[in-house]
């Protein structure tokens, strides 16, 4: 889809000023901040009102917000969910109102899944798949067991199902790389340190691998692994996903090794599918972000082009 802001043609398709709520997860990671930027900038740019919710990592504030938003009677509401299950209800009551509601960053399980109109986000099981396929690379010359610790995001998240599930797939084939523990850090840099202390704690030494669900409990994890007197990025490989500012900078300092990139900067396309949602347009199941890998090697060189 284009993202050209000059005069977005479908803008002026739709003909109006449009209202959209936006039930935002929260700001745990500097993925989320950077996906609320960019959803505000492009509303900004298309001239559309943005009602906006911070739920605080929290469903039950997300539900009460998409219902404010359908008293108020928005035009579009964009929801990125918190967790895959729980919103059949709450996606009936917007239909029955009939307000379009547009996923984003995150998918649902849903009983009904004409209660919402498409999807805008990551292929979250090739990210884990990606991952996993950067880790057999890098070790093709290496012999013996692979212990791998892994830190998982929000449970019940749809990308810490999915980032789990492609990263075991691949591996599965390989069964000298073993999964030694799996905890989740709730996609935060406080809870990374947290839970990878913890790992060190149990397994020391024995730890080959770290695989974060995110940057930011990568880059807390990568802390924890130096105060424990370990090298990340040598002693211990460190393999984060979002390709954030921050994980640039580990990269480039020698403490990561690579972040799969999952891109947040969503606020185009969702202002695109919001105008032809709005005018009853049909839109397609999932609109995908197109994403790449960046390993240390190339961090140096990339970070000047990175815009989160
Ligand atoms: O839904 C996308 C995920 O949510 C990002 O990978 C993570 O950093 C964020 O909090």
């Amino acid at each position: 889809l284009a993202a050209t802001w000059a005069t977005p043609a479908w803008s002026q398709a739709a003909g109006k000023k449009l209202v959209i709520g936006f039930a935002q997860t929260g700001a745990e990671s500097e993925w989320r901040t950077a996906n609320t930027d960019s959803v505000k900038a492009a509303a900004q740019a298309a001239g559309y009102e943005l009602k906006f919710s911070d739920a605080q990592q929290k469903q039950e504030n997300q539900i009460k917000a998409i219902r404010s938003f359908i008293a108020q009677k928005v035009d579009v509401i964009i929801l990125a969910p918190l967790v895959t299950t729980g919103w059949d209800t709450v996606l009936k009551e917007a239909k029955a109102a009939k307000i379009p509601v547009i996923l984003e960053s995150r998918n649902v399980v849903v009983k009904d899944p004409s209660t919402w109109t498409t999807f805008v986000g990551s292929d979250f099981v090739e990210e884990g798949r990606r991952a996993a396929q950067w880790l057999l690379g890098h070790t093709k010359n290496t012999t013996g067991t692979v212990n791998i610790v892994e830190l998982q995001g929000t449970v019940g998240s749809d990308p810490a199902i999915e980032r789990k599930k492609g990263f075991e797939e691949v591996l599965k084939a390989h069964p000298r790389y073993k999964i030694i523990r799996s905890q989740t850090a709730d996609f935060t840099r406080a809870k990374g340190k947290e839970v990878m202390e913890a790992f060190l704690k149990a397994e020391g030494k024995k730890i080959n691998v770290l695989y974060a669900h995110n940057d930011d409990m990568a880059i807390g994890a990568i802390q924890a692994i130096e105060e424990a007197g370990l090298k990340p990025a040598k002693d211990i490989l460190v393999i984060g996903v979002d390709a954030v500012k921050g994980a640039f900078e580990a990269m480039i300092a020698g403490k990561m090794n690579v972040s799969v990139e999952c891109n947040p900067l969503l606020g185009p396309q969702l202002m695109e599918a919001a105008a032809k949602a709005a005018a009853g347009q049909q839109l397609p199941r999932w609109i995908k972000s197109i994403e790449g890998v960046f390993p240390a090697e190339v961090a140096a060189k990339e970070f000047p082009n990175r815009k989160y």
